[in-house]
Formats: structure tokens, sequence, C-alpha cells
């Protein structure tokens, strides 16, 4: 058993994207493609032995309870998952007695929740790395697997423009974020009452370009990527986004206006015929499989990153 007072250096939490620097991001994401080039070669890489990752979540999740599940077991380690309804968080325990009695058992804490100040609190009163698994504010697990993803098919991703169809979502600050962090441009389209608030746009301004025409943000975009209308937590809001969000559906023409080479990508679940099309998201430019499994690639180096520091490369 290994606590936090056996990490290097000060304790680190990921809670959102820029909780990490240019260089760190570069770091995790270059020891994710070992980690999983060593997985597809069926070569163990246990560097987690005997460490424990609690999960938490207040949301529903597939892809983000599984990737870390499965990911923390490859790294030798082990997992207990929590959620709302099998704990005493939906009995009304506060947040911080819940961090503070996990990771007092446990290496590292993945929790999905609704608020980033929720997440926050839980974090100051946590001994150990907490780690983002969604918040109503940001998604950066899901960025590191997206970059990851791009890099794999394209290279580097700096200098690129990525274009964001839909929502002014979780996913969208966190794209945001990655944009200012690794110097790419981000342009964004959503619908006219959806749009980016000024206040979270900040310093990224200088990276950002708003449209109003779908269309037009994916012109020569190297990457085009969506999400759904309504993120989890807003489901009274569906009918009227429905409605508000029907010329935001990411379909072959959009693709065509994009780089000959551009990419499509969605963090999924999806809704095939809303927000993207069958045509698209199931077509040749689509890499989200690639995606979703590099969920597990990307985490398992955070999670390394979060414990032990930089390694050396085996
Ligand atoms: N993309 C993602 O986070 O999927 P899940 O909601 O299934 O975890
Ligand atoms: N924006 C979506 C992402 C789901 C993975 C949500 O928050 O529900």
């Amino acid at each position: 058993m290994t606590q936090a007072s056996n990490q290097p250096g000060p304790l680190r939490h990921f809670l959102q994207l820029r909780d990490l620097n240019r260089d760190e991001i570069d770091y995790v994401l270059r020891r994710a493609a070992l980690i999983k080039d060593k997985f597809k070669r069926y070569q163990p890489h246990m560097t987690l032995h005997d460490r424990t990752l609690a999960m938490v979540f207040e949301k529903a999740s597939t892809r983000t309870r599984v990737s870390f599940e499965a990911g923390m077991y490859q790294l030798g380690g082990s997992v207990i998952n929590l959620t709302t309804s099998d704990s005493q968080l939906g009995r009304s325990e506060p947040i911080e007695d819940t961090a503070r009695v996990v990771s007092r058992m446990v290496d590292v804490i993945m929790i999905r929740t609704f608020e980033q100040t929720r997440i926050e609190r839980f974090a100051a009163h946590s001994r150990v790395p907490v780690i983002n698994g969604l918040t109503n504010e940001f998604h950066p697990c899901q960025i590191l697997a997206d970059i990851l993803t791009y890099i794999e098919h394209r290279g580097d991703i700096a200098g690129k423009t990525v274009a964001w169809i839909g929502d002014a979502n979780n996913m969208a600050y966190t794209w945001l974020q990655a944009a200012e962090l690794l110097g790419f441009k981000l342009h964004v389209s959503t619908p006219k009452g959806y749009e980016l608030e000024q206040e979270r746009i900040g310093t990224a301004a200088s990276v950002l370009s708003q449209f109003d025409d779908p269309r037009q943000a994916c012109e020569g975009a190297h990457l085009v990527t969506t999400d759904v209308w309504t993120s989890m937590g807003y489901e009274s809001e569906n009918e009227a986004r429905r409605k508000a969000f029907a010329n935001w559906c990411v379909d072959a023409d959009m693709m065509s206006r994009a780089d000959p080479q551009a990419l499509f990508m969605h963090c999924l679940p999806a809704h095939r015929g809303e927000e993207v099309t069958g045509e698209v998201i199931d077509g040749p430019q689509s890499v989200v499989w690639d995606e979703a499994e590099n969920r597990m690639h990307a985490q398992k180096a955070l999670m390394e990153f979060l414990l032990l520091g930089r390694l050396d490369q085996d």
C-alpha cells in the first residue's frame, strides 16, 4: 500500500487540462504512445503494482469507467468503483468528508461529477491525486486522448486548425485550453444563445475564431469535432436544444469544406442524425474508435505521471 507521502514532489491533481503545462502534456502523450505500443505487443507494463484507484461516478459512463478500470489493472493496480447511488454521497455525506476518507485508503481518485467547484472541493480535501473524469465545465482526459489520436494519424497538432461544431460545453472549453496550451487555432460555431462565455475565454481569445455559420467554421480545418447537443445534467433543455441545434449537424458538406486530410472526432456517445450524420461518423475520415481506445492509453500515462513523476523510457 502506497500513499501520497511516497509520491515524488508535491501533490498534483488533474482537474483541468491546464493543470499540466505544455512540456508535461508532451511527456504524458509520448509515454501514452509507448504504453500503447507495449499493450499492442502483449508486453506487461506494471508500473503501478499494488496501487489502488478509486472512481467516483455521479453521472453515467461507459468509456471512462472501462478505460480507467482496465488501464489500472493493466498497470498492476486495483480499482474500486463508487457511484452516487451505491455510496453515502447519495445520502448527503459531504463531498469533503468523502474525499478525506477515500484518499486515506487509495493512491489516486478519478471523479465524474457536476460543477467544477465540486471536484475542486473534493481535491482540496484529498491526500492523493484527483483526476477529472468529466465535469459540467471540462473533460480533460478526453482531450488528452483526442490529441494523442490526432498525433497518431497526422503528427503534431501545433499550428493546425480544429473546428468545434455545436454546444459550448465541457468539451469545447477543454479544446479551448488545449489550443492555447499546444498552439493551434480553434474555430467554434454554436447556435445563438449557446455561445462560449466571454469571461471563460480569457487569454485563449488569441487562438479562437467564432462563426455563426458552422460550414464556415469547417473551412480549411484539419480536424472537425462535435459532441451531443444536450450534455448530462441538462436533459430538461433537450427539446429547446433539438430545435436550436438543428443546423449544427456535421455532415458530408461540412467535411468537404475542411482540409482534404481532415479527421473527424467525437468523444462519444454519439447521436447519429443529430450532431453528426451516420455517413460522417462511420465514414473514412472518422477516427472515433481510435479516439475511444486512446482514453485508456492516455489515462495510464496520466496516472503513472501523477503517482510516479517522469520515468525513463521503458
Ligand atoms: N467520452 C466519454 O467520456 O464517454 P463516457 O461517458 O462513456 O465515459
Ligand atoms: N458533453 C458530454 C460528454 C459526454 C462524454 C456530456 O457532458 O454529457
